[in-house]
């Protein structure tokens, strides 16, 4: 039987619920469809720090490089804001990025049509089955640029820097047409390009880059005229790739068309089979140990595992089947409740989802 390695990162907050609830739907459509999974769990984030002082041990990265895949929760929360920067559970998240080589973050915005009056956004706005891809660079830009505190005549002054190289362009580049090739060919690049001279670089580079994709239709658009598209027609997206900074900030946006930033799961992929997969919400901490946070974006992200990491394709329809069925049934998590439906607990709505694999 193949068997694949995994490493559970739960972190903090919500995250240990959610992940629990994904391990068991994993296990249950690994039994089905014949291959079995073997769990380590290490520290990342909050938990890390409270245990070794440090947001990232070097253990964790070891294990991790060593599986075929990780699954994280979420990391950060009201205790360890005060850290400094590079000793806070996020530099734990950016640092383990980084270290598997994890430049490019996938997030699918897809509308589950159970969930259409769930969306603030308007019936005719959304349409029919809206889905959006965003390819997010995920270990350049601003995030990881040089940063610092300086002196500037006498007044205290902070700076970030955003920089890429025409190299770091090319590779999410790459992702993004590649995306744009298995779905409707369509690519929207985003960035600031009438301000940023990065921006001006990057658009450069996707140009030239198009020649070789002649049946994609590449197009170009402001970030901030992006984020007002999103709401405006999003039907007009088929992919969109961007910046660190950017995608952080229109992947939250284009998650609550979908209803719920609770639905929205995430890959993260370099240039091999390891990936690191995570639901694009944070650790909530202020519902955290309720049991009512919504599990189904870390479902969904342990289907994005099953396709990407491990080619296991029908395990992957089946769990993302799932959560469509237990939809349709009206059930839901607190997060994605409208008048007539059934509110679960995380629990419930994880067992919910195994009983619906098939
Ligand atoms: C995300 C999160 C992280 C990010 C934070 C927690 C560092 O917002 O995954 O979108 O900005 O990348
Ligand atoms: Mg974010």
């Amino acid at each position: 039987m193949k068997e694949y390695n995994v490493v559970l990162l739960k972190g903090d907050g919500i995250g240990p619920e959610i992940v629990d609830q994904a391990v068991k739907v994993m296990d249950k459509a690994a039994s089905i469809y014949g291959f079995k999974l073997n769990y380590t769990e290490k520290l990342l984030g909050g938990a890390a720090i409270d245990e070794t002082g440090i947001p990232l041990p070097e253990d964790t990265i070891i294990e991790c490089k060593k599986s075929d895949a990780v699954l994280l929760g979420a990391v950060g929360g009201y205790k360890w804001e005060t850290l400094p920067g590079n000793l806070r559970p996020e530099a734990g998240l950016l640092g383990i990025r980084s270290a598997l080589g994890l430049f490019a973050n996938l997030r699918p915005a897809k509308i589950f049509s159970p969930l259409r009056d769930a969306s603030p956004l308007r019936q005719d706005i959304i349409g029919e089955n809206l889905d959006i891809l965003i390819v997010r660079e995920l270990t350049g830009g601003i995030y990881f640029g040089e940063r610092g505190r300086l002196d500037d005549n006498g007044i205290p002054a902070a700076y970030d820097t955003e920089k890429y190289n025409v190299e770091q362009i090319r590779r999410i580049c790459k992702k993004g047409f590649e995306a744009a090739m298995k779905r409707n060919k369509k690519l929207c690049s985003v960035d600031k390009a009438n301000v940023l001279e990065s921006s001006r670089l990057w658009r450069e580079t996707v140009t030239e880059m198009a020649k070789d994709y002649p049946d994609v239709e590449l197009s170009y658009m402001y970030v901030d005229n992006c984020a007002m598209q999103l709401v405006r027609n999003p039907k007009q997206f088929d992919v969109i790739v961007t910046s660190n900074i950017f995608g952080d900030i229109l992947s939250d946006e284009a998650s609550m068309i979908s209803g719920s930033i609770g639905m929205l799961a995430s890959a993260s992929l370099g240039d091999g089979k390891l990936g690191l997969y995570e639901p694009i919400h944070g650790s909530a901490p202020d519902i955290a140990g309720q049991g009512i946070a919504n599990p189904l974006a870390t479902i969904l992200s342990c289907a994005m595992m099953f396709r990407y990491s491990f080619d296991e394709t029908k395990a992957a329809d089946a769990i993302e089947n799932a959560v469509a069925n237990v939809l349709e049934k009206g059930y839901r998590t607190k997060d994605i409740y409208t008048e007539g439906t059934n509110v679960l607990s995380t629990k419930e709505m994880g067992i919910k989802v195994i009983e619906s694999i098939e």
